[in-house]
């Protein structure tokens, strides 16, 4: 049978059985994306805000409590200028365009990363985004912006000796509390498109049990029904936190 959404012919999907309470996206491929259609590589990052858009509606009618989008990496200031400035604009785009229906949704929206380095045009996006959605409960929306989870693990550590936490007091619980996830389910799925198999300093301490995927797919390319592909797979992975098999 067949069923029309977003205006779109797409074949009924039956609905994955097990859905990850937090899943965290590596968007890799916008660069592969364009260049298969003689594009310049920032039409694929354009193209690629529009999957974030359609991938945070279908999360959260799955019932997702968490999605993590890496945006920007700290690694990513060495790319070209006129690049690094389409991704500051295009940030700043997202958020004006987005925030309304991201608010409507009950999405907290989280900027996670370094603010060393980000323009006031940047952090008056990030200030208005997490203001307005700041007690919003359905679901969080993280954007790893200027992220790097050496760097986190580094402040965070800063942070707890400047709260003068003892040795004693320091647990993997209060670690969790300084990060920028404070609050939030873990990761269970970590997924990174157009098949590199790579972490790139992503969420390290928090994805300590989480399982992987590296699909083929480009970011761009991603719709409900790859979406739902990853979560049926995800369903069928058996986790078992390090305790043996039964
Ligand atoms: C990797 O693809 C992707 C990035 C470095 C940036 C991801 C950013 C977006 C999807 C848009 C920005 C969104 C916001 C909200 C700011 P790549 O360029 O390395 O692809 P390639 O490996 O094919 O060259």
């Amino acid at each position: 049978m067949a069923f029309h959404l977003f205006g779109k012919k797409r074949k009924a999907q039956t609905v994955p059985e097990k859905i990850p309470a937090h899943v965290a996206f590596i968007m890799d491929g916008n660069g592969r994306w364009a260049k298969k259609r003689g594009l310049p590589r920032t039409a694929g990052h354009r193209a690629g805000v529009i999957t974030i858009r359609r991938v945070i509606r279908h999360c959260c009618d799955r019932g997702v409590k968490a999605v993590t989008f890496y945006a920007f990496s700290t690694e990513n200031w060495s790319r070209p200028q006129q690049e690094v400035d389409t991704l500051m604009d295009l940030f700043v785009e997202f958020i004006d365009s987005e925030i309304d229906e991201l608010d409507a949704q009950g999405a907290r929206v989280r900027i996670i990363g370094s603010r060393q380095g980000l323009s006031e045009r940047v952090m008056a996006s990030i200030e208005k985004a997490q203001t307005r959605t700041q007690n919003n409960e359905r679901i969080f929306v993280n954007i790893a912006f200027n992220y790097g989870g050496r760097a986190e693990i580094a402040e965070a550590v800063q942070r707890m000796m400047r709260d003068g936490i003892g040795p004693d007091e320091v647990s993997e619980a209060v670690i969790g509390e300084y990060l920028y996830t404070a609050g939030q389910p873990d990761p269970d799925l970590v997924v990174r498109t157009s098949g590199e198999q790579r972490i790139s300093n992503f969420l390290l301490y928090q994805s300590a049990y989480a399982e992987y995927l590296f699909p083929e797919i480009l970011w761009p390319d991603v719709d409900e029904e790859a979406l739902d592909g990853f979560f049926a797979a995800y369903a069928k992975r058996d986790r078992r936190f390090g305790n043996a098999k039964e």
